[in-house]
């Protein structure tokens, strides 16, 4: 596994590789890996010669400096791990590699997705989503990248960025997750004790039931039954929307096809989200 921290002695290896022929997969992480991103390079290796991970944990898309400042670190049980997963290559640059003086940041308008959601409760998280992952595609140019479905409106992003900023890459999205009681796989998973995860498995009960409900219920009382479900357990809630998979909209009074329930909650101080497909 080759490691790299400089963009230009990166860019040197890929261009060899590229002249070679080979396709490259790119899977971006912010490091305290788990099943979650090896199921990410596991795909990527499916489909490519070449798997880029990279490992930054960026600034621009924390809206909160005590999240930014608690997000777990474990560079060298990373290491291991993708070696492990038979990874081709490591990058993990510093900031000033990523965001260069000089040199404006990627944005785009994102429309609809900012206003819902993780946008409205992480005011400037997907526009530094945006600047982050533009900047990895300038970089790396893959032919394709994967993201993991648990953040469905990240995915939706990246989809938006990739076509309105013209990068010729395929956004490949992968199924969630979870650990054996159902609560899905997130770096934010190695802060919590045994006896949170197991109260944090309220989220995914939450969203089996609405998916049951979905059956004999409209949008809108399955939402409130899920909201009196979910606060029967101990965690905190923060949202809970059923929307539309493509327009974002929020769902009322019709079901349309591949609705989707998002859930963001509270262990202790710790944030966890997930959402699953009802209809
Ligand atoms: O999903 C994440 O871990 C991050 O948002 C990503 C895609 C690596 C960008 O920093």
């Amino acid at each position: 596994m080759k490691q790299f921290t400089s963009v230009s002695n990166l860019q040197q290896h890929l261009n060899t590789l590229r002249d070679q022929g080979l396709v490259i997969g790119f899977v971006p992480t912010m490091g305290a890996l788990h099943g979650g991103h090896l199921a990410l390079v596991e795909s990527a290796q499916k489909n490519c010669d070449v798997v880029v991970v990279t490992i930054f944990v960026n600034p621009t898309q924390f809206n909160n400096e005590g999240d930014l400042s608690n997000y777990p670190k474990r560079t060298s049980e990373d290491l291991d791990l993708l070696q492990s997963a038979n990874c081709d290559i490591v990058f993990m640059p510093s900031s000033e590699e990523v965001y260069p003086k000089d040199k404006p940041k990627f944005t785009i308008d994102l429309g609809k997705i900012a206003t819902v959601m993780e946008g409205t409760h992480r005011p400037g998280h997907f526009q530094g989503v945006v600047n982050v992952v533009a900047r990895f595609f300038e970089i790396i140019q893959p032919h394709s990248a994967y993201f993991g479905q648990k953040d469905f409106q990240q995915v939706a992003v990246v989809e938006k960025l990739a076509n309105d900023l013209e990068f010729d890459v395929s956004i490949v999205p992968v199924p969630t997750k979870r650990l054996s009681n159902g609560l899905a796989m997130s770096s934010r998973n190695y802060r919590l004790t045994d006896a949170d995860k197991e109260n944090a498995s309220i989220i995914y009960k939450t969203l089996l039931k609405g998916r049951e409900w979905a059956d004999k219920y409209s949008p809108a009382v399955t939402r409130q039954r899920m909201e009196e479900y979910f606060n029967t357990g101990k965690l905190e809630l923060e949202y809970l929307r059923i929307v539309h998979p493509q327009s974002m909209e929020e769902l009322q009074h019709y079901w349309v096809d591949g609705a989707i329930a998002g859930i963001a909650a509270y262990c202790g101080e710790v944030r966890l989200i997930d959402n699953m497909k009802l209809s």
